[in-house]
């Protein structure tokens, strides 16, 4: 099989989907490598280091039009998948719930593998998560990027000129991005403090050395939060108030608050008001992870930092990930290998099986055989 990718083209992105250590495993695996000239370039990997690794280096369209199965980080256009032939696979974050193509690769008589849609609990794809692989280089620079904003330094200083205060860190929605920052957050020796809708949180938040911000629960939620497989559930009218008031307290006494807080498929829940941001003091930073899809902070927009009467920083961190490109690249590179590994039969001559009756493939492929997939939320 032919196994290529292309330069991300997107704003933002300097993430690639084929590195040279994964054309090595590939190869291995028995297949051919292309890879688009530059492709690599802002994860700092050269065509040198592609073709040393074994790889062909070629034009995009004939990435395109000869691959077997492309490798991508984000979404083709209508223009790059009119060149794909029939049969062939694409394999990336294609966000799934607001990609618009789905028709196009439908058309094409592509199989599209969205790798958000992994069944994440499931342990033989564990190795195959990219929302954790990338989340997590993304909760970790998230604190980096709050830091470098901050006019004063995490830890607690005692110095001959006075004591420097530790700063004060809330972290909401804790999930594989908010458990590293809360981490990243101690290990520079700030005070933290988190809060999420799931319950299970707690431990792990204190066993961070975080404090839980607690939001009462009845009983009724308790149960409903432990049946929605680890992605958070839809809060009543008063589990939000409550909220709102827990918020409101810690963020408005916060120096930096990291938000994570999504839904998938849906728009990120508002959990930071005007109302809190106006009591907040000069200086403090907040990094709104939830930015591209709608954001956790009123006033967030995608890409942009934008500074508050009251000279608040809120920053709409459009793609934290792609601005570890290199690190985020090699471990996105690993999951694709990963479930690229699965889609061959080792008992039947390694021939390529694309069998929609396997748990991850089933959930994984949003077209196939002329057809959109999806259930859309
Ligand atoms: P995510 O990126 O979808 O959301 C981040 C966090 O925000 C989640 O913890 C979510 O509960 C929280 N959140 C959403 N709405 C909220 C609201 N209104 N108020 C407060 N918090 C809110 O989360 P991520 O990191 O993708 O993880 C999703 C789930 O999958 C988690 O339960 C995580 O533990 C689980 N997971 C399990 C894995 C495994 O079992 N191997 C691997 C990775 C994730």
């Amino acid at each position: 099989m032919i196994i290529g990718t292309i330069q991300a083209k997107q704003a933002f992105e300097g993430r690639v989907a084929i590195t040279p250590d994964s054309v090595k495993k590939l190869i291995k695996l028995g297949h051919e490598v292309i890879i688009e000239s530059g492709a690599g370039q802002h994860a700092y990997y050269d065509d040198i280091a592609y073709l040393n690794a074994g790889a062909k280096v070629a034009s995009e369209s004939e990435v395109l039009s000869q691959s077997n199965i492309i490798c991508v980080v984000q979404n083709l256009t209508a223009e790059q998948i009119a060149q794909l032939s029939a049969g062939s696979i694409v394999i990336g974050m294609l966000d799934p719930y607001r990609n618009d193509q789905l028709d196009n690769y439908a058309q094409q008589g592509v199989t599209a593998y969205a790798m958000e849609l992994l069944p994440r609990t499931l342990s033989r794809a564990q190795n195959m998560d990219v929302l954790s692989s990338q989340a997590n280089l993304a909760g970790y620079k998230a604190v980096l990027m709050a830091a470098n904003e901050y006019a004063r330094p995490f830890p607690m200083f005692m110095t001959s000129a006075g004591t420097v205060k530790p700063a004060k860190v809330v972290i909401l929605g804790v999930g594989v991005a908010g458990l590293q920052a809360i981490a990243t957050a101690k290990r520079l020796g700030a005070v933290v403090e988190a809060s999420d809708l799931r319950p299970a949180a707690k431990e792990q938040v204190e066993s961070l050395g975080g404090k839980w911000l607690d939001v009462p629960m009845s009983d009724e939620e308790k149960e409903k939060a432990k049946s929605t497989g680890g992605y958070a559930w839809t809060p009543s009218e008063q589990y939000m108030k409550d909220q709102a008031a827990v918020v409101d307290k810690a963020v408005s006494n916060a120096d930096i608050v990291i938000t994570t807080a999504q839904i998938p498929g849906r728009n990120a829940p508002r959990l930071v008001h005007k109302m809190t941001l106006d009591k907040m003091k000069a200086g403090s930073v907040l990094i709104d992870m939830a930015a591209s899809s709608g954001g956790n902070v009123e006033g967030t927009v995608s890409g942009e930092t934008i500074i508050t009467e009251n000279g608040v920083r809120i920053i709409g961190a459009a793609n934290i990930p792609a601005s570890l490109a290199a690190q985020s690249s090699d471990l996105y590179a690993n999951n694709l290998v990963n479930f690229i590994t699965t889609l061959f039969d080792k008992d039947n001559n390694n021939a390529l099986t694309v069998n929609l009756e396997d748990e991850i493939q089933g959930a994984l492929a949003v077209t196939h055989s002329g057809e959109v997939r999806l259930q859309r939320r």
